[in-house]
């Protein structure tokens, strides 16, 4: 990276270290968390691109993030929970939060649960939860989150990829006021699953009625009433073994689990603490996330727990009860740093601006925001409103933490708007040509890719399918393997990124990934539906939203708009009730027949283009001008 205007000098060279001395720098930010045996390799690379971090070193994830700070941070808080939805609000210091994790963790070994067992935790955003991934943590539990949004058919496949021992639920979690029962889902899940796991323990929060299942349903507080006085030592885990897998969607169908290590994610996350969120320990960090993202595992959970600070886990949204509530909470817990996504500035966008100014936010050093691309309008309302530095930030499920942004704890560099900054220390960004994976320069547009070893935190394969590992991310690219991350992207002449939206069928809907191919298969299990072609097209609010085209094995069904309309509902119920409503289609247009290539590809760029009024490109090799034009028309109403 050049030098730029705003300086970078030194970040270039500490980046440029990252890459040319993986180990000694590695070796040096290693140092940021406990380990109970030193490794003896840092970086083992002969089976590439398989990568091990810090071979033969013992360390713990829930030690770092809770026991490591009990001497001096014991009575301080650990874990703020809030709940604008049943208007509560919880407070957990590090001690209560380690007792919490350490009877969590005696139910878990009570039930069997050992060290490489899955459990999977389908919950809403509880203190629970967060004491069900530590506690998976603390012994050795690999744990899977689901998104408590997904719904039973997602869950199902899920269940059936994890295999888990028990999984970890709740009676219900509530949404804009309205309550959601998790339990009808779960069972539901179950029920369509292969695999049945042991036992279901459950959080009943008192706001739906639960069935349980004899011998297989455990109630929360009755067990954890069982175990008050607990005391489950760390159990010290090799670094590369495994701490988790996370579901998240591609090209297929069938989502990938991604999994992580142990050691390489811990030094990753408090490395990122340090040098790009600039956290301290005893401060608070509030991000408004999910648990059921990466962003809720990185950056609700560990990495501000690493870096001993409290944390926010925010049960609510942006607007309720009014458009203030984040400032509010920024205010009363005093965050240093916060974290959030573009769409739910957005969101606040449309509301009184002066919320912006009612608190006192003096405390406020940084708003990061990541997930989805950050328009400037967006980006220069919120920056201007609070007065506070916003620092875009890039990356995905399968890398745990950052790609590209501004790394200020080592070089306080200025941003650019409209990108989300240069490559982070240990990532290796080219931008690559999609047909000839030929190295482009500045101002090309080309496919983001990163040249192995990926740095610690990265995913480590594919959860039991080495081989898709390999073929989904390091095959894409002709000739090189280099991983890919299917995201477009130019490079200014200073070295800073912009990106351009997916090379895949990923779409991205108010900063949550969801993959088209699993809606289209959702849809095509209705009866009526023959074929379906899900595009991403793009949203002033959400950024994106899913817009669904289907061919109906009769399309006399639909003679009449009333006739229309009901099959339009019914198919997104359909949606809903497999996937969950945050997969639902804005529309679902009925067409006489999908566009297509003469080799009968359906062209999903061409549908996606004239979606949004643009140019549908190279049409040379269309079977039928026809259908687009028809998709053209429906489309405009
Ligand atoms: O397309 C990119 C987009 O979100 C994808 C990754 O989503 P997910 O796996 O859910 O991880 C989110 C972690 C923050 C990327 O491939 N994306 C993420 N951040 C940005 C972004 N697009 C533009 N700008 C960003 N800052």
């Amino acid at each position: 990276m050049s030098q730029t205007p705003s300086g970078g000098k030194a970040y270039a060279a500490f980046h440029r270290r990252s890459i040319e001395d993986r180990e000694g720098f590695w070796t040096e930010q290693a140092a940021l968390i406990d380990w109970h045996k030193p490794f003896e390799q840092v970086l083992q690379y002969d089976n590439p691109p398989f990568t091990r971090w810090f071979v033969g070193g013992q360390t713990n994830l829930c030690h770092n993030a809770v026991d490591r700070h009990l001497a001096a941070l014991g009575d301080q808080p650990a874990l703020i929970w809030v709940s604008t939805e049943v208007d509560q609000e919880k407070v957990y210091t590090f001690r209560q939060l380690h007792e919490e994790t350490m009877r969590m963790a005696a139910i878990l070994q009570a039930q069997g649960v050992q060290r490489g067992d899955r459990v999977l935790i389908y919950m809403p955003m509880i203190a629970e939860a967060a004491f069900a991934m530590l506690a998976c943590a603390r012994i050795g539990a690999i744990h899977s989150v689901v998104f408590g949004g997904f719904a039973s058919h997602s869950l199902a496949s899920r269940i059936d990829d994890a295999q888990p021992k028990v999984i970890i639920s709740a009676d219900a979690g509530a949404r804009v006021g309205k309550t959601i029962p998790y339990k009808p889902l779960l069972d539901e899940a179950i029920r369509l699953a292969a695999h049945k796991p042991g036992k279901v323990l459950l959080v009943d929060r008192g706001l739906a009625a639960m069935e349980r299942v004899p011998g297989r349903d455990l109630d929360y507080a009755a067990e954890r009433a069982r175990h008050l006085q607990a005391q489950v030592p760390v159990t010290w885990l090799e670094s590369n073994e495994i701490s988790y897998t996370l579901y998240t969607s591609g090209t297929t169908g069938k989502p990938k689990g991604v999994q992580r290590d142990v050691g390489g994610y811990a030094v990753a996350l408090a490395a990122s603490m340090k040098h790009i969120f600039c956290g301290n320990p005893g401060e608070t960090y509030f991000s408004s996330s999910d648990i059921g993202w990466v962003v809720g595992h990185s950056y609700i959970i560990y990495g501000p727990l690493i870096a001993g600070m409290a944390t926010i886990m925010y049960e609510g949204t942006p607007v309720r009860p009014d458009a203030g509530i984040l400032w509010q909470l920024v205010e009363r817990y005093k965050v240093t740093v916060m974290f959030s996504a573009p769409t739910a500035i957005r969101v606040l966008k449309k509301q009184d601006p002066s919320y912006l100014t009612r608190y006192d936010l003096s405390t406020l050093r940084a708003l990061f925001l990541a997930g989805e691309p950050l328009d400037e309008p967006t980006s220069e309302w919120i920056s201007k409103g609070l007065g506070k530095p916003i620092i875009d930030n890039y990356w995905q499920t399968e890398t745990g933490w950052p790609i590209l942004t501004i790394a200020a704890g080592v070089e306080p560099m200025a941003t650019r708007l409209g990108s989300p900054g240069v490559p982070m220390y240990g990532y290796d960004v080219r931008l690559l040509h999609e047909a000839t994976g030929e190295e482009l320069g500045s101002n090309e547009k080309g496919v983001v890719a990163i040249v192995p070893p990926l740095p610690p935190g990265c995913m480590q394969t594919v959860w039991g399918d080495d081989t898709r590992f390999v073929k989904t991310y390091f095959e894409s690219v002709p000739g090189k393997l280099v991983y890919s991350t299917f995201d477009w992207g130019v490079r200014d002449q200073d070295g800073y990124y912009f990106i351009l939206g997916r090379t895949d069928d990923v779409i991205n809907v108010a900063g949550h990934r969801l993959g088209t191919r699993e809606i289209e298969e959702s849809i095509s299990s209705h009866a009526a539906v023959a074929e379906v072609a899900v595009v991403g097209v793009a949203d002033q609010l959400k950024g994106q939203v899913a817009m669904a085209f289907a061919v109906l094995k009769d399309p006399a069904q639909i003679s009449d708009p009333q006739a229309r309309l009901k099959l339009e509902g019914e198919v997104m119920g359909v949606v809903d009730k497999q996937l969950g409503a945050v997969a639902r289609p804005a529309r679902v247009h009925f067409v006489n027949a999908l566009p297509k290539t003469r080799s009968g590809k359906v062209l999903r760029r061409s549908i996606q283009a004239v979606c949004e009024g643009r140019d549908p490109g190279d049409l040379t090799t269309i079977e039928d001008p026809v259908t687009l034009e028809q998709l053209r028309q429906v489309v405009k109403g």
